[in-house]
């Protein structure tokens, strides 16, 4: 089945916030924002902004009813600045005005007196001045202390990882409207409707049940909608409360740019003791998270980063410690992996590092000490259902990764001005909200009389498709021709308390509750076709909107039955709700079992690097990939693809810039370069591995939004690899990206002792 918004997207005709037909008298909000990075408002002039004619009023601090709060983890965000602003981009006042071009305007006019403050860029030093967003966490197993002196080769460096800028296309945004008695109803362009609506209610001290948040689609999201469609929307609101007209909120390219937060940046140290044989010993680790100048999701991000630690190898003894490092940027936020790549590309530079120095490829290391079933993880989860060794040994039969190395090896001895170069990136990515309570769901489900079904669920459909599989799971329960089915737009009047469509779980919570639903449903129907023909249930099926009575075909079709059992006043609306089992974790302890399962996977990925240009090109990645029994070949082979340019993407062109005084100078599309179709590796091959799929995930078609992203790293090190063949005195950095000119600098570069003879 093909994505069912496919045709709307190609022919345009999908309807995003800012496509919603506005309501007569809508007036437009503009953010005025902090154009420092820290420091003290001594005063602000908004008297020459609000004499421009069709600007109707500016709201401030001073404004709000409720609490000037939007932190959801921790407390510590305001929704406008009201006495000190800690990064450029903060917003302080919504101007709102006639048109947008009308707010631009006023915003020029406003005259802002702040007095400047110490600006905080760096994690590290952030670390150093005690400036924490929480204490630090370590998540440890067996004693690494006490295993050095039995390892024959330790190894110690620092990597380092850039932040990512979502660039969903549709920028954030909402639309808020007044309803009658005060009531107020949201259209946002937000992973997390019950978030938007439970914020709202904060700031605008309502009842949560005075808000409405409703969600068609999102133009993206990538996770910088999860936390950060909030203020947006809340301010449109608040827009709504004051004057009683709708109130639409749409950043600009620019502005969204500015005033949001993006990919995590880390710095990180790591230290890593192999025995004799090249097994892994002992691996210890420090992260450096850039939080950004307040919590938003950093806590989770960074516990999702200790969680990934040490990717897809056995460790028996593991140090991890993380720092959330409080600095002077837009608060960092979800962004595909949460954290999880961040982790993952330490100890691959750790391993690239080791099998430099120890002359052997880093594959063999990898291989060497690959997870398995019964190995415990160092949060105390023990690995079952552990996929890396037929991964591995599928990638061998199909791609023979020692032939490739060969012939690359001989092409480079072959070429002087051309090099290749290849690497492997195997993944093992954690499948549930680390924060338990969050992995839960429900579904609304109504069979229309005339045999119609209409689907609500929480989940947030933002181009993974999640509304085709939503649609898949409600055809295949009744049998039904999919055509017969419309999934409703996300609603939290009708799927209340919501988790965001969040951490690759959103099909498998939503589709767990939905499949729930219809389940009932379906069973009570049969029931009354027993009824009718003084037969048990056991003996009725339902095959393509046929009824089947003890193997023998009816002239009852869905439809006669739906209306059979109206008349019979049987309830056609079923709601269902899933949590899922047996996951549990312990923040004392820091051990627990907190997935309900893993996806593993493995890219091979070549490359090619012009040594007198340091310009690169894929040549091909070839995964295999554990979809567990995918359930839409199309959709996730399309996540597959995408995860992985995006990966490509934030390894070795996306170069988010600050200078030290906090601003972003990365702040267009021209001075931030995403990958483009010419990025693209010239072969992408995706082997689905044969399994038998988890009954923990949805008809054991396994998560798909998060994990592939992390192939993408494989990119950094294929890169390393070929610069390396030209350059043997290269002396990898690791800290990602590898853009062009760090490849330049890096083949031309010269070892410390030839720098000292010149
Ligand atoms: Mo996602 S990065 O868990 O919104």
């Amino acid at each position: 089945m093909k994505n069912i918004d496919a045709k709307g997207h190609v022919t345009g005709k999908s309807i995003y916030v800012d496509d919603i037909p506005t309501i007569n008298g809508t007036l437009y909000g503009v953010i005025f924002d902090s154009p420092l990075a820290h420091g003290h408002i001594e005063s602000v002039d908004y008297s020459k902004a609000l004499t421009l004619p069709g600007v109707i009023t500016i709201l401030t601090h001073e404004d709000i009813p409720g609490e000037n709060q939007i932190g959801g983890i921790i407390p510590d965000e305001e929704l406008f600045a009201s006495k000190d602003v800690h990064f450029a981009g903060q917003p302080i006042a919504l101007i709102i005005a006639e048109s947008n071009q009308i707010g631009f305007e006023a915003r020029k006019l406003i005259d802002i007196n702040i007095l400047e403050k110490e600006v905080i860029v760096d994690p590290r030093e952030a670390q150093k001045k005690d400036q924490l967003i929480l204490p630090p966490r370590t998540f440890e197993l067996g004693d690494t202390e006490n295993s050095w002196e039995k390892c024959a080769h330790i190894f110690e460096g620092q990597a380092d990882s850039n932040g990512q800028e979502h660039l969903y296309i549709e920028t954030q945004g909402a639309y808020a409207i007044p309803l009658e008695n005060g009531h107020i109803r949201i259209s946002s362009s937000t992973q997390g409707p019950t978030a938007v609506q439970r914020i709202t209610a904060r700031v605008l001290n309502m009842g949560m049940n005075k808000i409405e948040v409703d969600v068609v689609r999102l133009g993206g999201g990538f996770g910088g909608k999860e936390d950060q469609a909030t203020p947006w929307a809340v301010m449109a609101a608040l827009g709504v409360q004051i004057l009683n007209k709708p109130v639409k909120v749409i950043l600009s390219r620019m502005d969204d740019m500015r005033l949001t937060g993006k990919r995590h940046p880390y710095s990180s140290d790591y230290k890593i003791g192999f025995s004799k044989d090249l097994k892994i010993m002992a691996y210890e680790t420090t992260f450096f998270q850039n939080a950004g100048a307040a919590a938003d999701l950093s806590p989770a991000v960074m516990e999702r980063t200790l969680f990934h630690a040490t990717n897809s190898y056995f460790i028996p003894n593991v140090k991890a410690t993380a720092y959330s490092c409080k600095t002077n940027l837009p608060p960092n936020t979800a962004f595909r992996g949460f954290g999880g790549p961040q982790g993952m590309f330490v100890i691959e530079s750790a391993l690239a590092h080791a099998a430099q120095e120890l002359g052997v490829s880093a594959y063999q290391l990898q291989k060497n000490n690959l997870l398995k079933n019964g190995n415990e993880f160092p949060y105390g989860q023990i690995a079952d259902g552990v996929e890396l060794t037929k991964i591995w040994s599928e990638m061998e039969s199909k791609f023979d990764i020692e032939a490739v190395e060969k012939e690359i090896n001989y092409f480079n001895s072959s070429n002087t001005d051309i090099k290749k170069g290849f690497s492997l990136m195997p993944v093992t990515f954690g499948i549930s909200f680390t924060k338990t309570p969050m992995n839960q769901a429900r579904a609304l489900v109504h069979i229309y009389t005339d045999g119609s079904v209409g689907v609500s669920t929480g989940a947030v459909e933002m181009g993974q498709g999640v509304n085709t599989k939503m649609l898949q799971i409600t055809a295949q329960v009744f049998s039904l021709d999919p055509k017969r089915v419309r999934l409703e737009s996300t609603n939290t009047t009708r799927v209340a308390n919501t988790s965001p469509s969040a951490a690759s779980s959103t099909a498998d919570l939503n589709g767990k509750a939905l499949h729930q639903a219809c389940s009932a449903l379906l069973e009570r129907l049969k029931n009354c076709a027993a009824d009718h023909f003084g037969a048990q249930s056991k003996d009725i099926e339902i095959k393509s909107e046929t009824i089947y009575c003890q193997g023998e075909r009816t002239d009852i079709r869905w439809n006669d039955l739906v209306l059979m059992a109206f008349l019979k006043r049987i309830c056609l609306t079923e709601n269902g709700h899933y949590a899922t089992p047996r996951i549990n974790f312990n923040m004392e302890k820091e051990k627990g079992h907190p997935f309900a399962y893993h996806v593993y996977g493995l890219a091979l990925t070549e490359i090619t690097v012009d040594c007198i240009r340091g310009t690169s090109q894929f040549d091909s990645v070839k995964i295999v990939h554990d979809f567990g029994k995918t359930m839409n070949p199309s959709v996730d082979f399309g996540q597959i693809e995408g995860g992985l340019v995006q990966g490509i993407g934030w390894m070795t062109m996306e170069e988010i810039s600050y200078n030290d005084k906090g601003q972003l100078l990365s702040n267009s599309l021209s001075t931030y370069k995403v990958p483009d179709i010419y990025s693209v590796p010239k072969d992408v091959i995706i082997e689905p591995l044969k399994t038998e799929g988890n009954d923990m995930a949805i008809l054991k078609s396994k998560a798909v939004g998060e994990p592939p992203l992390m192939y993408g790293i494989g990119a950094y090190f294929a890169i390393e690899n070929a610069v390396r063949a030209f350059n043997p005195n290269f002396n990898s950095t690791f800290d990602a990206p590898f853009t062009h000119e760090k490849i330049l600098m890096g083949l031309y570069e010269i070892s410390e002792s030839e720098r000292v003879d010149s």
